[in-house]
């Protein structure tokens, strides 16, 4: 949520770079943006356009791009945030908690506020404290006074340095060639360095061109080690294809063998060493939000198959449902490894004395950082907000993990299943167009296929706004069936001819809906309302179906022409509670 940027540069450089790095932040939420080069401080509601820097150019620079939370989406409340003379300016991603207290009391000291947000506050306590102490010292009171989560940049006036501050949110320092760019997440710079160094909580740094000095919250000077990070920015490019979302779904036969290989080389240790975990536990709990939940599904699926005693828990709920001692697991699922729900059940877990261990597609990310291990899925950049080739990289990953308990399945030709499935995109597409039609759909599966039915479910609400239900084919008749109307479209998973699963769908049926099916049945191929998958393994029927829902996703929502990539009031990562 937010995403946050700030350059110190050796030399004058566009104030656009500001904006152009912004925006490789944006799917972190595009509701408005705005950035201040020293001179100039433009923002503006929507999505980033770069040539609102003009041609002015700076040596320092903050930028912000919002996802809102305090306050509606409107210019007023876009970032940056200045104090009341003009010599603090900030942008902030985080929630302050108690920004109510801290801005009466400002505003007792006569500080006029200009926003309805929580950030402004920050700006006024500096600007207070900036009357008596030294920038560093008055940063050590706000640590003192703050409370909830923040990650900070700051501009003062008569310095020439970026302050930044963190506090439970993502920050990191990217050290360029004559620049040091400070970030939400590596993504913004990975195309100019590839050495970062990572704030941890209560953690700030004053950052120059050339260098910069990390202290802790009481203001002690602390070494911060740079480290050097591998992430693939090749095929963060769109080239040819329309949106994000079908190049990433296309993409995943070659990150499932990417992630595979490292299993069985680089990651080969770790990876030995999750098995050893899960065999020494007692119990297993997934933590993990939204895409990731459903992978965490499956995961729980699998591993119970093999006689793996394991759950899973939506991480917002985590504390409320879960039993943690020394002896249970906790396995976190995540794409962008700074959820702040995940987080949250980590330390719960961990006051608890349970094991943590976590699977994240982002590199040194602070999930990763809260394991004792952990293992990358290596799905590469998602720019599109919904999550696809990091969904099938996860699925396979606890398939993977499953076949070491026994669960019998070969995952090598995964990648080509999925490449074979791709030669259905027509027949996908017409199906896809015909559920467009819609304004409401339903999913349904039984076991394994339950969790794909939800995941597909998603895709299709996130895309296409189409209202999708995904669920038990068992629970339909406890309720749903009663929404089931003339020509209303149910998408039925069928994995090795359940007949469970067959008799829901034509309970449906009888009551007029329209029902396609995915399928692995050789006999249904041609027909015109089904998808054929080519499997006779129900772990990868799972992934394979995914797939293709998936696509259905994609499609629907071009027929209806949504912005695909940035889907109205989402963000890829979500790090408020
Ligand atoms: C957000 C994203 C989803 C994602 C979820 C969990 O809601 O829009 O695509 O599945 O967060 O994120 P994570 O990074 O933890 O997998």
């Amino acid at each position: 949520m937010c995403g946050i940027i700030g350059i110190a540069s050796r030399t004058e450089f566009p104030s656009r770079v500001l904006l152009e790095r912004l925006k490789r932040l944006e799917y972190r939420g595009y509701d408005s943006y705005g950035f201040y080069d020293s001179r100039n401080l433009k923002k503006r509601v929507g999505g980033i356009d770069v040539e609102a820097a003009g041609r002015a150019t700076t040596r320092t620079g903050i930028a912000h791009t919002r996802w809102a939370t305090h306050g509606g989406a409107t210019e007023r409340n876009a970032h940056p945030h200045v104090s009341c003379d003009g010599r603090v300016v900030i942008v902030h991603n985080g929630i302050i908690e108690n920004h109510e207290e801290m801005r009466k009391s400002l505003e007792k000291k006569g500080h006029r506020f200009a926003s309805e947000t929580d950030s402004e506050v920050i700006a006024h306590f500096l600007e207070e404290g900036l009357k008596r102490k030294p920038a560093e010292a008055v940063i050590v009171d706000f640590f003192a006074a703050a409370a909830g989560s923040f990650a900070v940049l700051a501009a003062i006036k008569g310095r020439e340095e970026i302050f930044a501050l963190k506090r439970d949110s993502p920050l990191v320092l990217g050290a360029a060639d004559g620049m040091n760019i400070l970030a939400s997440d590596i993504y913004a710079f990975s195309d100019a360095t590839s050495r970062a160094a990572f704030f941890e909580n209560d953690e700030f740094a004053v950052v120059g061109a050339e260098s910069f000095r990390f202290f802790d919250r009481k203001g002690r000077p602390i070494e911060k080690a740079m480290r050097e990070f591998v992430w693939d920015q090749k095929e963060s490019v769109k080239r040819s294809h329309k949106h994000y979302m079908l190049k990433e779904i296309l993409e995943e036969p070659a990150a499932v063998e990417r992630m595979l290989f490292s299993m069985e080389n680089d990651q080969k240790a770790a990876f030995d060493g999750l098995i050893r975990l899960i065999r020494g536990s007692k119990k297993i709990i997934f933590a993990a939000c939204g895409t990731s939940y459903h992978a965490s599904l499956l995961g729980a699926y699998y591993l119970h198959r093999t006689g793996v005693e394991s759950q899973t828990l939506i991480a917002s709920e985590f504390r409320h449902y879960a039993n943690v001692d020394r002896d249970t697991l906790i396995i976190a699922l995540s794409q962008s490894g700074e959820t702040m729900d995940v987080i949250d059940a980590l330390k719960y877990a961990r006051e608890r004395s349970g094991r943590i261990a976590a699977v994240v597609n982002a590199p040194y990310s602070t999930i990763q950082r809260m394991s004792e291990l952990s293992l990358h899925i290596l799905a590469g950049q998602e720019v599109c907000v919904a999550s696809t080739k990091a969904f099938i990289n996860q699925a396979v990953l606890m398939l993977r993990i499953a076949r070491e308990f026994g669960f019998p399945v070969d995952t090598d030709n995964v990648a080509g299943k999925i490449r074979l499935l791709f030669r259905k995109k027509a027949r996908i597409r017409e199906i896809a167009e015909r559920i467009a039609a819609s304004k409401d759909a339903y999913i349904i599966g039984r076991g394994l296929t339950y969790p794909v039915a939800r995941e597909i479910a998603l895709k299709i609400k996130e895309t296409s706004y189409i209202h999708a239900e995904g669920m038990m084919g068992g629970e339909l008749k406890h309720g749903t069936i009663a929404l089931i109307e003339d020509g209303t479209p149910v998408l039925s998973l069928v994995s090795n001819n359940d007949p469970d699963i067959i008799s829901n769908a034509r309970e449906v049926e009888a009551r007029g809906a329209q029902v396609f099916t995915i399928t692995n049945d050789g006999r249904m191929e041609r027909k015109r309302n089904v998808i054929h998958i080519e499997t006779g393994n129900d772990g990868k029927f799972g992934i394979l179906a995914a797939v293709a829902g998936q696509l259905i996703a994609y499609y629907a929502a071009d027929k209806l022409g949504r912005p695909i990539d940035k889907p109205r009031n989402l963000a890829k990562s979500v790090t408020v509670k």
